[in-house]
């Protein structure tokens, strides 16, 4: 392999969310950002912008939006126009001005539980009330969509779907078939979608990204489509996304709903954006091997050395979801149970909202030797527990 994702670099002495919330002694594998240097390419473009010293207001360059068209269509055989495409600071505003437009104050937001935190208070930041439905959870771990329940939550002001795929936490990608019936769906309610497809890169062998609204015409019309090169290369403290809005007047609608509020991308992270989405694409294969590698040594040692403890192997992004409820875990809480007594730190099932409880997430983009050491922390935890029990 090129790229030596083995490395293992300190990221302490930075400001890194991730690693400067706990105590030195927790490993931290929780927010959704990996412990590898980006692709050499995108440091070199960040280092030579550095360098010319001047760092004034940035306008998006038209190579920018072919860039990004160019890779829709050869990914997924969509074909957007270039204007289509509109520079973002983060997903997260993104996901926040679609409620906006999509849906009046007093209407309703279509989503599936657990879901990623910051999709789940979308509703309560426009005034919107939340329309939930819990995702199914087959006997193997695997999740799907409860179209009963789904359907039993449209409510008579419903006029949005919130889309997470590939999900986060569940880590399904959704096959076309599924995308098709979510999508009849919208269409048979009069729906608008938001469709976060912020980890579309990171998808493993055996499972394919597809956009919701590359589906068809109609789809695409009432779609608001969002990626970034964010989770794929390591880029997010730099906000920098897109947003793919083919319909031009909600094109317009949504450039408008921006009020200000929202600005441009900061100079620094369009600069590294076009660099990876012009030159990350080696560094992203190889990435995408030793990702999944970490996945198959996380799904064995917790079959083998974590009784009770269940996951099904997630087909895309860094993040694996853990039934913990058969654990044995004292209070059911397993987020407290491995920061105390194993010193990891991972993420609160809780915090994805229902069907969340008795759940962690645990983020396995870090160097093997890191991600062992953190499952081999866990399992002894749990094995002094059932000695002491
Ligand atoms: C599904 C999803 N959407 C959005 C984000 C964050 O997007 P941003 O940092 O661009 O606001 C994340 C980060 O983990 C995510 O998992």
């Amino acid at each position: 392999m090129a790229h030596d994702f083995d490395q293992i670099i300190d990221r302490r002495p930075t400001e890194s969310h991730k690693w400067r919330k706990y105590p030195p002694d927790v490993l931290p594998l929780w927010v959704a950002d990996m412990d590898f240097r980006s692709p050499e390419p995108v440091i070199r473009a960040l280092r030579e912008r550095v360098e010319h010293g001047i760092f004034g207001y940035g306008l998006d360059q038209p190579e920018f939006h072919e860039l990004v068209c160019e890779r829709l269509a050869k990914r997924y055989g969509w074909r957007v126009a270039p204007e289509a495409v509109l520079t973002q600071p983060g997903v997260i505003p993104s996901f926040n001005l679609a409620a906006q437009i999509l849906a009046q104050p007093g209407d309703g937001v279509l989503l599936a539980t657990p879901l990623y935190p910051p999709l789940l208070r979308v509703p309560g930041n426009a005034g919107l009330t939340s329309d939930e439905a819990l995702l199914a959870r087959e006997a193997d771990g695997r999740y799907a969509i409860d179209w009963d329940a789904l359907g039993a939550a449209i409510g008579p002001r419903t006029r949005m779907l919130l889309l997470c795929n590939p999900h986060n936490p569940v880590g399904r990608v959704l096959t076309r078939e599924e995308l098709g019936r979510l999508a009849e769906l919208c269409l048979r309610h009069g729906l608008g979608i938001c469709a976060d497809e912020i980890h579309c890169d990171l998808v493993f062998n055996g499972a394919s990204h597809v956009p919701i609204a590359s589906l068809d015409p109609e789809v695409e019309r009432r779609t608001i489509t969002l990626m970034a090169p964010s989770k794929t290369w390591n880029l997010p403290g730099l906000k920098a996304s897109v947003a793919i809005i083919p319909d031009p007047d909600l094109r317009a609608r949504f450039v408008a709903a921006h009020r200000d509020l929202v600005r441009a991308v900061n100079v620094l992270g369009y600069v590294a954006m076009v660099a990876a989405y012009r030159d990350g694409q080696p560094w992203l294969d190889d990435l995408l091997r030793y990702l999944e590698a970490n996945r198959d040594v996380l799904v064995d040692t917790v079959r083998r050395e974590m009784p009770g403890v269940r996951l099904a192997p997630p087909e895309a992004t860094v993040l694996a979801w853990l039934d913990c409820r058969e654990a044995g875990i004292p209070d059911g809480d397993p987020y407290t149970f491995f920061l105390e007594r194993a010193r990891v730190a991972l993420n609160d099932g809780r915090t994805f909202g229902r069907g969340g409880d008795g759940f962690v997430r645990l983020n396995f983009a870090c160097p093997r030797a890191t991600l062992v050491e953190a499952l081999g922390r866990m399992a002894g935890a749990l094995r002094a527990h059932a000695r002491a029990g």
